[in-house]
């Protein structure tokens, strides 16, 4: 299927990759975003492209009705605040932004007529699972409020699936790594420890740095959640989208070291964050069997070139 799309978290590090792949596939895409953490840097292919058009606007604000009227196929919904940490320190913004700004946008997509929503949740739903690698019906266990936000969204998702003929996809990404994702104090683990390596700065690895993620290259996060739109049979679903290979903080700071082999940095232990996951790594035979998808980049090669990327833009 070709047609329209929204894209809300249109200028965000995930949010854009996904813009520039469905122009490069024909669709129309209209990207909303509150360039909070996102920027239009991102979206320089996007903006050069006519069957792109972005709006500046807040997913909790009522404007957004007024700025989409056009009838829609596909709504992706990717704004969210994506830090545990903020959500430790800001629970009630965070709620507001990832609940009820969903449910904003799920009101935008109901009035549009929209036949899929798809939405990306987060794998800090499942806490610290009994089994790994985790499977989608894992009984969820919220650690932190930024879990319980994603949980509570899921739930609005399933519900507008139920009561309108709009087909929800939810995406359980896992830690999603590689070119434009921000750095800033509550951005990810890697742009952070990447960028302290190039500035030398001591790389703060909280914790024992024995706890344990799958990344997953935003590349094939992008083409996954792509493929929910591409389903002949409406897909009603939850998929995991995770990595392949679990590493552990300590050896992700070390390899970052080796790739900035000039670097000077010392790794240096802090107190373990409230409400971190453990060990999180999720299985991936659903989302193989249903959507016949399979992440293709290596961590090695996929943290490589983000290292590259970093080091391109502080030139
Ligand atoms: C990340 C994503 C979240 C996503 C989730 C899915 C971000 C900011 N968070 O959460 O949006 O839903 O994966 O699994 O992108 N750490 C250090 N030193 C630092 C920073 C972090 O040791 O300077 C550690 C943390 O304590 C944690 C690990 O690195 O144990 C990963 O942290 P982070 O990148 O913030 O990701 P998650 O909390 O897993």
């Amino acid at each position: 299927m070709i047609g329209t799309a929204v894209v809300t978290g249109a200028a965000g590090f995930i949010g854009s990759c996904l813009v520039d792949h469905l122009l490069r596939d024909g669709f129309s895409v209209i990207g909303l975003d509150n360039l909070r953490t996102g920027t239009k840097e991102n979206l320089t292919e996007a903006l050069s492209h006519n069957n792109f058009r972005f709006e500046q606007v807040d997913i909790c604000s009522k404007d957004i009705a007024s700025v989409v009227r056009e009838s829609v196929d596909v709504v992706f919904h990717l704004a969210a605040i994506s830090s545990v940490k903020f959500s430790l320190e800001n629970p009630v913004e965070v709620n507001k932004v990832n609940v009820s700004g969903t449910l904003n946008v799920l009101e935008l997509a109901r009035k549009l007529d929209a036949k899929r929503f798809v939405f990306s949740s987060s794998a800090a739903v499942y806490g610290d699972p009994k089994r790994l690698p985790v499977k989608e019906d894992t009984p969820l266990s919220p650690l932190s409020p930024y879990a319980a936000s994603k949980i509570a969204a899921e739930m609005y998702c399933l519900s507008y699936g139920g009561l309108y003929k709009m087909t929800p996809t939810i995406f359980r990404y896992f830690n999603a790594f590689g070119p434009r994702q921000e750095y800033s104090e509550y951005s990810g683990v890697i742009p952070i420890f990447i960028s302290q390596a190039l500035q030398s700065n001591e790389i703060t690895v909280d914790g024992d740095g024995r706890q344990t993620r799958s990344f997953i290259h935003v590349d094939d996060v992008v083409r996954a959640t792509y493929l929910a739109s591409q389903q002949e049979n409406h897909l009603a679903s939850t998929f995991n989208l995770s990595g392949s290979e679990s590493i552990s903080v300590l050896d992700l700071a070390r390899m970052v070291k080796e790739l900035v082999p000039e670097s000077t940095s010392n790794i240096v232990f802090r107190d373990a964050r409230e409400g971190d996951v453990r060990d999180s790594i999720g299985s991936m035979e659903r989302t193989s069997k249903v959507l016949g998808f399979s992440p293709t980049i290596p961590f090695k090669v996929g943290l490589d070139q983000t290292v590259s990327w970093y080091r391109s833009r502080t030139r």
